[in-house]
């Protein structure tokens, strides 16, 4: 997905480039097949990532053979990169413990109420919730074949993940279903847990599609309120990431934007944005 195009973010070249490993992810060198997990469907690997001394477990699927996916006539534009790990959520989970939480933990004195967008694979929300955050990881629940006789959801997965993880996690994570933009969605995960205003909303690598721009920005002010902070950590991919943050400052007054290069031969260039204080409709 390095090199993801706009025009063609649907179409099956693109769909099985996404699915090839990052260069500074080295294909298998933190993944293997568990033994003792029940893996969510043959071919799964799983990546172990050490949070805060804790062994997170996070199945992934690079479907080494295309494999037909479900067709969706005029449906809801959504893709199934959330098969797999994307290394800005593990930087943005390492960014909000540093700058983010502690802040917002201090202001609070009680866990956080976080919503986590198109959380795919669910390593940053599942971080968020092993360190001690309460919560609810949401993906549009797309229909997908993981092979020609497997069937499930982008939201199953992200269900597994989490359910492999529960000894750590305990009640803490829950799953939701949101296609941004969706009213009946987003009414729903409003009802979450007694229903009170999330305090952080975040997001990892949702930018690479910028037809799907409004409807994020349509879900992170429906998500919005005084004391809600949005973090949006993305890869430097596109011009059209730049369009997006000047269409957030027309919906949030306070939006700054920190770049950073990773750590690594690749230097992969990164970014998190941080969106307060919606603006009034006008
Ligand atoms: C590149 S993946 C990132 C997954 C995960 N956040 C990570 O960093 O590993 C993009 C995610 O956005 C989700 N997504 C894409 N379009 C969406 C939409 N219109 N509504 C909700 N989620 C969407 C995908 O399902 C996928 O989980």
């Amino acid at each position: 997905m390095q090199n993801f195009n706009k025009a063609c973010v649907n179409c099956c070249v693109c769909f099985c480039l996404s699915f090839l490993p990052s260069t500074e992810e080295p294909r298998l060198s933190h993944m293997r097949r568990s033994s003792t997990l029940t893996p969510p469907a043959r071919g799964a690997l799983v990546r172990t990532v050490e949070i805060a001394g804790r062994q997170l477990r996070f199945w992934q699927h690079f479907m080494d053979k295309p494999v037909v996916q479900p067709r969706r006539p005029g449906g809801p534009r959504a893709d199934l990169t959330g098969l797999k790990l994307w290394p800005v959520s593990l930087r943005m989970l390492d960014h909000l413990r540093a700058d983010v939480l502690p802040a917002l933990r201090a202001e609070r004195d009680r866990p956080l109420r976080v919503l986590e967008l198109g959380a795919g694979v669910g390593s940053l929300g599942i971080g968020l919730a092993a360190v001690g955050e309460r919560v609810l990881l949401t993906d549009p629940g797309m229909p997908v074949w993981y092979s020609e006789d497997e069937e499930g959801t982008t939201l199953s997965w992200l269900h597994a993940n989490v359910d492999t993880n529960r000894e750590v996690v305990g009640e803490r994570a829950a799953v939701a279903q949101l296609l941004w933009g969706d009213e009946a969605h987003e009414a729903a995960v409003k009802q979450w847990d007694g229903g009170a205003p999330f305090d952080l909303v975040v997001g990892a690598d949702l930018l690479y599609d910028p037809d799907q721009y409004p409807a994020l920005l349509r879900t992170l002010a429906a998500f919005a309120s005084p004391r809600t902070t949005a973090v949006l950590g993305f890869s430097r991919r596109h011009p059209g990431e730049a369009r997006f943050l000047k269409s957030a400052e027309r919906v949030f007054a306070d939006v700054t934007t920190r770049d950073h290069i990773a750590d690594g031969p690749a230097q992969q260039r990164w970014a998190v944005s941080t969106l307060r204080d919606l603006r009034e409709p006008t």
